[in-house]
């Protein structure tokens, strides 16, 4: 079967994020954003796809800074409230029963009850005609301890990171699971040694 455009979506899962952002203002917005991406390894820089009438697009255009929040699948009911375009003047955090979490190091708050916080610096706005790629810069990553194995890496049955296929009228919301299947980053090099492996110790 050959997929027509809109058809697309649902072949790839995408993770649910929502981007929280305040206006010059100071009104904060709340937004689902699954059009995500890191630009390579290490999580230094993402990139976010916006149509151009986003609140989210404008404050972060104005004020320079975002949050990526990661919500597990027990936020699942906020993404339509967020999602609603309510007035620029509205304060989203309010509009959904969502509080804040201060960030650290931009103005612009997280989500409290997220399992991670991505603090963003927009590094650069690609304008075309029909989207806006933002570039950021992750300027601080918090996860909440939680989420963590033992040895630092996220488990994902606690984390129940929030993603979704999209179905010919809708989402379907879902999460990931393990399959118990592990590759060392040194099984993609022929010799077996990861160039890398020494920035791993931190
Ligand atoms: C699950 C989900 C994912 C979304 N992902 C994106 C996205 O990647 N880019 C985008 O421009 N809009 C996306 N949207 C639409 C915006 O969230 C929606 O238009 C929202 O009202 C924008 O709010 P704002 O005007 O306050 O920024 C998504 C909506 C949902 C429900």
């Amino acid at each position: 079967m050959i997929l027509k455009p809109f058809l697309r979506e649902g072949v790839m899962s995408l993770p649910i994020t929502f981007i929280s952002t305040v206006s010059v203002d100071g009104i904060r917005n709340i937004a689902p954003w699954s059009c995500i991406m890191p630009i390579l390894r290490p999580l230094d820089l993402i990139c976010a796809a916006s149509a151009h009438k986003r609140d989210t697009l404008r404050n972060i255009r104005d004020t320079g800074e975002f949050v990526i929040n990661l919500p597990g699948i027990q936020l699942a009911n906020k993404v339509i409230p967020t999602a609603k375009p309510i007035p620029p003047e509205a304060d989203e955090f309010a509009f959904s029963g969502l509080d804040e979490k201060k960030s650290e190091l931009i103005k612009a708050p997280g989500i409290a009850g997220c399992y991670a916080w991505m603090e963003c610096k927009l590094v650069t706005l690609y304008e075309e005609t029909h989207y806006v790629l933002i570039v950021g810069q992750v300027v601080r990553l918090e996860i909440c301890d939680d989420v963590l194995t033992p040895d630092g890496t996220l488990d994902l049955s606690k984390a129940q990171p929030l993603m979704m296929t999209s179905l010919r009228k809708g989402m379907n919301f879902c999460t990931v699971h393990e399959i118990n299947h592990f590759e060392p980053f040194s099984a993609m090099f022929e010799d077996g040694n990861d160039p890398l492996a020494k920035k791993y110790d931190c």
